[in-house]
């Protein structure tokens, strides 16, 4: 049955701040049967104008989220505040339905209608809601226009193709003017370059409307391109959140370190710290390589202790090397494999004193296999991470 007791760690008022649009406090769901929470102690605020979006593996909780946020779900413990409104408080038993929530969403599945046109499909909810036949008849036009799809008033559903579905599930879903809309892995049954269009397209849509946007993904990219702040979770929990070049340069734990974008991990030892988390870090098997990173361990990390570097690829240059040492800065290594991908070449690399990686490096400047190279680290923004690897010194 359901297990752990639920606390709140947040369960505070938003303060009165017409800028956000939906708030979360200490939320925590489990689903009945199930031993693990769904969703531990989750709170954050969605502004005005705001994409936040969810992100994680399958399973971690992202539309457990969504349907509590729409009222589909009870939440266990917890409040949720639409601006200064409360529409869940556990503790009092306040439970705002669904329908009274104002709430548009879009889905995976298209869900449109297909025995009903293009204009009777974006209707509906208004329709649902007893607005006046001409109030319909002037949003349907606007939600359209705002879609792209003016003009495609009666066609019927099956006759559209499946990005032109999904923009006619965007406008039923804009059509009541929602407090927020939620977004739950929307794009994911479109091919590659449909869903290159609809990630800019909802980003001009949110410009327009200045609207809060709750967004669900699993697909980094489209987290990193669309959001103005990301919620990363893992089993329910909240992992980090913040702006996305925050998740992506200053991961706070391995997880995150690992979910958002490649990091390639090389060993080195702290040759010394500056007591504010900045390590500068002599990599094995290079001469002469030390380059900075910053550690999130709250304790920070002793000089002379063996770490990783956590290196994102592009900040790796791969040169030709002339032959002799590696000069400052760089690493040695032989290419093992050279991979066209159209875009980049990518390079299996054996590093000295490190290992295989795979490296990226440019179209324009191939470099044959068997072939020896230098590895030109960025001098600093890395992150460093204890490790029991074992250096040769000791
Ligand atoms: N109706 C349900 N009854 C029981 N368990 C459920 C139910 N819905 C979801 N779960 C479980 O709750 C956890 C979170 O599920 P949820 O659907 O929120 O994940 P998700 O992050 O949206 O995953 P995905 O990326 O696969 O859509 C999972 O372990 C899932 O199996
Ligand atoms: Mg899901």
């Amino acid at each position: 049955m359901t297990s752990a007791a639920p606390t709140s760690t947040a369960t505070a008022k938003p303060d009165d701040d017409a800028k956000i649009a939906v708030s979360l406090r200490g939320l925590w769901k489990t689903y009945p049967g199930s031993s693990k929470p769904a969703v531990q102690d989750l709170s954050l605020d969605i502004r005005d104008g705001e994409i936040l979006t969810l992100l994680g593996p399958s399973g971690c909780g992202k539309t457990t989220t969504l349907r509590m946020v729409a009222g589909l779900e009870h939440p266990d413990a917890g409040d949720i505040y639409f601006g200064a409104q409360a529409v869940v408080m556990t503790a009092k038993r306040l439970f705002m339905s669904p329908d009274k929530r104002n709430v548009g969403m879009v889905f995976q599945s298209y869900a449109i209608w297909p025995h009903m046109t293009v204009a009777e499909n974006v209707a509906f909810p208004l329709q649902a809601r007893h607005f006046p036949k001409n109030e319909i008849k002037d949003r349907v036009a606007k939600a359209l226009d705002l879609v792209g799809l003016a003009g495609f008033e009666d066609r019927q559903g099956p006759l559209l193709s499946g990005g032109q579905q999904q923009r006619v599930a965007f406008a039923r879903a804009l059509v009541t003017e929602p407090r927020v809309l939620l977004l739950d892995e929307p794009f994911s049954n479109l091919d590659a370059k449909l869903r290159e269009q609809m990630r800019v397209g909802v980003k001009l849509l949110q410009k327009r409307l200045n609207i809060a946007m709750l967004f669900v993904t699993h697909d980094q990219i489209e987290a990193l391109s669309l959001s103005n702040r990301i919620v990363l979770m893992n089993f329910g929990v909240v992992q980090q959140q913040g702006d996305p070049r925050l998740l992506y340069e200053a991961p706070s734990n391995e997880f995150v370190r690992d979910f958002v974008g490649r990091t390639l991990l090389f060993k080195g030892k702290v040759q010394s710290s500056n007591g504010a988390g900045q390590l500068a870090i002599a990599l094995e098997g290079a001469p002469d390589c030390v380059v900075f990173g910053r550690t999130y361990h709250p304790d920070g990390i002793a000089s002379g202790a063996a770490v990783y570097m956590g290196v994102r690829p592009e900040d790796v240059e791969i040169l030709p090397a002339n032959g002799g040492a590696p000069p400052a800065g760089t690493i040695g290594g032989t290419v093992q494999a050279a991979l066209f991908v159209g875009e980049r070449i990518e390079y299996q690399i054996e590093i000295d004193g490190q290992g295989a990686m795979l490296l990226y490096g440019e179209r324009h400047r191939p470099i044959e296999e068997a072939n020896k190279v230098w590895l030109k680290l960025r001098p600093d923004g890395h992150s460093a991470w204890s490790s029991n690897w074992s250096h040769k010194d000791e």
